[in-house]
């Protein structure tokens, strides 16, 4: 049985097949193991995702959109001159993702999906619309943290005993999440979670492009301290380009100041729901691209004195687990058509500078949108009403202005114009006489 199972991120998408008598292989995407999930919207309505998404968007970067999962309950997302449907938008991902797994053995017997463990019915039915769109015709989906956790049992080899209690700390680029399993005879059982909506590694980023040069809204910059921080987690000083050319750099203690408190938030709140259960963690299970921050393992010691176990690539383990974990059943779907809304006539809405990490403008017209409300501790699947909210109305994107075009344009009609009335006037007497006596 050919399987395959999609961990749809707010930054990077990470799809991995197993075949029976093989071990399981994440597919690769232009030679690497994460998607980025940003997709582009051309001219035509055709989603590009992933590496190509990111190269258009220096073409028009209100055609853009980074984090698509975090647009999940608006509906619908201006992209240039369009209105798109968040469905969509994730097809456009996940046709990424069926091409390279049908090179890889054809079409998959079973799909399995995860998705954040307080996502509701309708997030979850987001995410089946956009698998139906992609062409995946019965899909299952697991709970993220139990997918990190069957991870952790089989590839890892870690010994989770019945009654032993696993904190699955999941630090991904765009949310946090942390999930208490517990082993019983049948599986593993989530005894509760939390996690913050606008806390993840983009945040860590908006911090610091801030902390570096304040209110400059920049998605060149937005990229340069990502790539700093990332190379901190292995040097102690790195490297960042400012807006105009000026050359800086950020070390690790500075890394550590700004960083800091968001990653102390992230562990405030692994104490919180851990207190809401009454239960102290016996392993702690490192996850998601952010977990790499070494602060993350170190501040979770100190706190819980537990040592984190750590994956080589915390971004992989959701997406393996989800493949070799058994799956309960597979619910069909129905593939449902989603028109694109027509584009309601409004002012372009203008956004302000960043404030705080949760709202965060990287670029003309481009803008990161994080929930900025904390999660209870304890909700449970389905228990999460707050999504399950009707779609919200579609966000204008700012337009950028070019004054040269709209000049270019303004002519090329004057000329239009004038041309034919002038060649009419120099072979056709009569209409000359006319205009001649109009003048007189
Ligand atoms: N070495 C590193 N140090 C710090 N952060 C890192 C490092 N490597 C990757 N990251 C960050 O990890 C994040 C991406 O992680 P990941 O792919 O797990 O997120 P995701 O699954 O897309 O998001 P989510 O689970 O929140 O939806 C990015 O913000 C990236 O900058
Ligand atoms: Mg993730």
């Amino acid at each position: 049985m050919y399987r395959l199972a999609v961990d749809v991120g707010t930054c990077n998408t990470v799809a991995v097949v197993s075949r029976p008598g093989a071990a399981p292989r994440a597919l690769l995407f232009d030679g690497s193991p994460v998607l980025p999930s940003a997709v582009f919207v051309d001219g035509y309505g055709t989603v590009h995702a992933g590496r190509d998404a990111e190269r258009l968007m220096a073409d028009d970067p209100a055609r853009f959109e980074p984090f698509p999962k975090r647009r999940v309950d608006d509906g619908a997302v201006w992209l240039g001159d369009r209105a798109v449907p968040v469905a969509e938008l994730l097809a456009g991902v996940l046709r990424r993702v069926a091409a390279e797994a049908a090179l890889a053995g054809g079409a998959p017997d079973t799909v399995v999906f995860t998705a954040p463990v307080r996502w509701g019915t309708a997030r979850r039915g987001v995410l089946r619309q956009a698998a139906a769109i992609a062409g995946f015709t019965a899909v299952t989906i697991v709970d993220e943290p139990v997918a990190a956790g069957w991870y952790c049992a089989s590839v890892l080899g870690q010994r989770l005993d019945p009654g032993r209690l696993l904190v699955v700390f999941d630090f991904g680029g765009g949310t946090f999440d942390v999930t208490v399993v517990r082993t019983d005879p049948s599986g593993l059982t989530v005894l509760g979670a939390g996690g913050l909506d606008d806390l993840g590694g983009a945040d860590i980023d908006a911090a610091l492009a801030s902390y570096l040069a304040p209110g400059v809204a920049d998605r060149t910059l937005w990229t340069e301290v990502r790539a700093a921080k990332e190379m901190l987690s292995r040097t102690t000083v790195a490297p960042v380009r400012l807006p105009g050319g000026r050359s800086s750099h950020l070390t690790r203690d500075e890394l550590q100041h700004v960083a800091g408190p968001l990653v102390e938030r992230a562990v405030d709140e692994t104490a919180r729901v851990l207190g809401g259960l009454g239960v102290r963690p016996d392993q702690i299970l490192l996850v998601g691209g952010t977990s790499r921050l070494p602060l993350v393992a170190s501040r979770l010691h100190a706190r819980f004195g537990v040592v984190p176990v750590v994956p080589e690539q915390p971004e992989l383990p959701v997406a393996y687990g989800a493949v070799i974990g058994p799956v309960q059943a597979i619910q069909p779907v129905q593939p449902q058509p989603v028109p694109y809304q027509p584009a309601p006539q409004q002012p372009a809405q203008q956004y302000p500078a960043p404030q705080q990490p949760a709202s965060v403008v990287i670029g003309p017209g481009v803008r990161i949108e994080g929930a900025v409300h904390i999660r209870g501790a304890g909700a449970m699947p389905d228990d999460d009403d707050d999504d399950d909210h009707e779609p919200v109305e579609p966000v204008r994107r700012e337009r950028t202005v070019r004054p040269m075009r709209w000049i270019g344009r303004t002519v090329r009609q004057l000329v239009l114009i004038a041309l034919p009335i002038t060649i009419i006037l120099i072979v056709n007497e009569p209409a000359r006489t006319f205009v001649t006596n109009l003048f007189r």
